[in-house]
């Protein structure tokens, strides 16, 4: 069993040997010939021998410069690796493998260096001022090999600076820095200074080859150009909205005050930054809006100022009634009504009551010098311009003393003992005067009778003969009528008893304004009611 084993084993070994001797000795580097690398990184380099079965590596530099990496052998490869790659290690690196200590191969890689490894950093002189000179600063950080650098400065799309590196012979990586200076101009603000560096090395293998960086101009300028825009214009409706935008060019956002003209007063509408919003515009938003603007940098103020002009329909402002809505007659009256619109309104004043054909006031103000009760009533103004009118009321309430105070006896005619007779009194007055009826005794007093304005008398007798009183009362005076019931005739006819026939008369009208009343106007007191003995028989007969 063993032996048959040996057999085999031994048949197997001479295949692995011809196989061996199949197989001749070879080398690689890997990678091969040339490599390009940054500076900074990790290189790796292999060689790497087959066919040899104890192979002894050996690297070294053409000029035998140190390696500057480190080396590490292995059965069958060795490597030397430059953690990380520096300016030491541009060089042509020579591996040697020597096998079996008679045979003898080699091969070189040629490491290339480069150093791009960020964008440029950009630095713009802080806090620009328009018109003064501002100095933008590139900055190309660990660049390698730099003569072939070239670096280009722009504003947007056009070119502010070039310059390239090519007489450097720095042997190391090195920031490279490029300085420019310009005045910036209002207009520059917001665009886009950009800095283009380039490494443009044609035989070798690297990416990117080009970097950007780019940085908005934010330049700093006080407030310029500054105007007020109306939305929706200079003249809106009233009524409508209005909105007024500050409108200026400014770095840093000024702050706005907005300000009337009237008064010189802050007004204290919605202010919403550069907007002064009035939601609802009246005429009295009339008037110049002036927009103040201020930023730090010049600490001026800037003005722009509008004017706006509210158009509409009339609103009445005004109504009103000198000294009072109640006043007594003989009062120095004065009736007002202004109305404000644009464009300008007509104004009509008049009482209402009064035909509007005949006599209407046709104008702001109404003076009623010394004024009559007949003057009271509701006064109407009535405001109009081509956008539409408005209406409003007032009520002139004139006091006054009873006056007109009249007594009406029923029935008009005579009347005989037994009948009904009913005086009735009436006056007017404001407030309306409170009646009273009195029947004056034959001791000269008067009694107060009756509270209410009707005075019936039924059954008519010789006791009712006499003179009765109506007064008709209020606070500013009373007024007195009375009338006198007397025994007109006496008729008699043989079988019966004849009654007296009874006739009235008006008499002393008597007029007593309360003491307070300084005019009293009325001298229209009638005398009512004066019947005559010819009609009186004449009926009876
Ligand atoms: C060496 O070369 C052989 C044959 O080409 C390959 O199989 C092996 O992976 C290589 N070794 C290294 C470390 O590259
Ligand atoms: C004014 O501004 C307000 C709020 O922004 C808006 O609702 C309104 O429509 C504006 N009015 C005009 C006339 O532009
Ligand atoms: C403007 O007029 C309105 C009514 O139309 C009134 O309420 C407001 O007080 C007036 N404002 C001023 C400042 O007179
Ligand atoms: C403007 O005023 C501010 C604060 O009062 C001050 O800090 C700034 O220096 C002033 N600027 C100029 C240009 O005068
Ligand atoms: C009314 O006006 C007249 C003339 O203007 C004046 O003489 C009179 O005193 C005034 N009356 C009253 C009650 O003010
Ligand atoms: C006055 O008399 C009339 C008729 O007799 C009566 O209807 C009325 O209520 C009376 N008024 C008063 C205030 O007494």
């Amino acid at each position: 069993m063993f032996k048959e084993m040996g057999r085999r084993s031994q048949a197997v070994l001479v295949i692995l040997c011809l196989l061996k001797t199949v197989k001749a000795f070879e080398m690689e580097v890997i990678p091969a010939e040339r490599i390009v690398a940054q500076i900074g990184d990790t290189l790796v380099l292999t060689c790497n021998a087959t066919g040899c079965a104890s192979p002894s590596f050996s690297w070294r530099t053409q000029m035998d410069n140190p390696l500057g990496g480190k080396v590490s052998h292995h059965r069958t490869y060795s490597t030397l690796t430059m953690n990380p790659v520096s300016s030491v290690n541009s060089h042509e690196y020579l591996c040697t493998v020597i096998c079996d200590e008679k045979k003898k191969k080699e091969k070189s890689v040629k490491v290339e260096l480069y150093s791009f490894p960020s964008d440029p950093i950009i630095e713009i002189s802080p806090s620009l001022v328009a018109g003064k000179p501002a100095t933008v600063i590139c900055k190309i950080p660990d660049v390698y090999p730099s003569s072939h650098l070239e670096v280009v400065l722009m504003k947007d799309k056009h070119i502010l600076h070039e310059t390239n590196f090519y007489a450097d012979d720095s042997t190391n990586t090195e920031t490279k820095i490029v300085t420019y200076s310009f005045h910036p101009t209002v207009e520059d603000i917001g665009k886009v200074i950009s800095c283009v560096a380039r490494l443009p090395i044609a035989n070798m293998d690297f990416e990117p080859k080009e970097r950007t960086s780019s940085q908005k101009l934010n330049a700093n300028f006080g407030p310029q150009n500054t105007i007020i825009t109306a939305s929706p214009d200079n003249s809106p409706m009233e009524g409508g909205s209005l909105n007024l935008t500050c409108v200026t060019q400014s770095n840093p956002p000024p702050k706005i005050v907005w300000r009337k003209y009237l008064a010189e007063e802050s007004i204290q509408h919605l202010i919403k930054n550069d907007v002064l919003s009035i939601p609802h515009v009246r005429f009295n938003d009339s008037g110049r809006y002036i927009c103040e603007v201020i930023n730090v940098v010049t600490n001026k103020t800037e003005k722009a100022t509008v004017d706006i002009i509210i158009q509409g329909a009339p609103v009445i402002t005004k109504l009103s009634i000198e000294p009072s809505t109640t006043v007594q007659e003989g009062e120095n009256v004065s009736i007002q009504c202004s109305a404000e619109s644009n464009p300008p309104p007509k104004i009509i004043l008049r009482r209402k009551s009064d035909n509007s054909g005949i006599r209407p006031y046709s104008a702001r103000s109404i003076l009623l010098p010394s004024v009559t009760f007949r003057n009271g009533g509701d006064y109407e103004c009535v405001a109009e311009n081509k956008f539409g009118n408005s209406k409003s009321e007032i009520t002139l309430n004139v006091k006054y003393g009873p006056k007109n105070t009249v007594i009406t006896v029923i029935p008009t005619a005579a009347v005989k003992e037994g009948e009904t007779v009913t005086m009735k009194c009436t006056s007017s007055g404001n407030p309306a005067p409170v009646i009273s009826w009195k029947k004056k005794l034959v001791t000269g007093e008067s009694v107060k009778i009756s509270e209410n304005a009707t005075l019936t008398i039924q059954d008519l007798k010789s006791e009712d003969l006499g003179l009765y009183e109506c007064e008709a009362y209020n606070q500013y005076g009373k007024e007195e009528k009375a009338v006198k019931l007397y025994v007109q005739a006496r008729l008699e006819k043989a079988d019966q008893v004849i009654p007296f026939i009874i006739a009235f008369s008006s008499v002393a009208a008597v007029a007593v304004p309360a003491a307070a009343i300084l005019i009293y106007v009325s001298r229209q007191a009638k005398i009512n009611g004066s019947y005559s003995l010819v009609k009186a028989l004449r009926l009876k007969v």
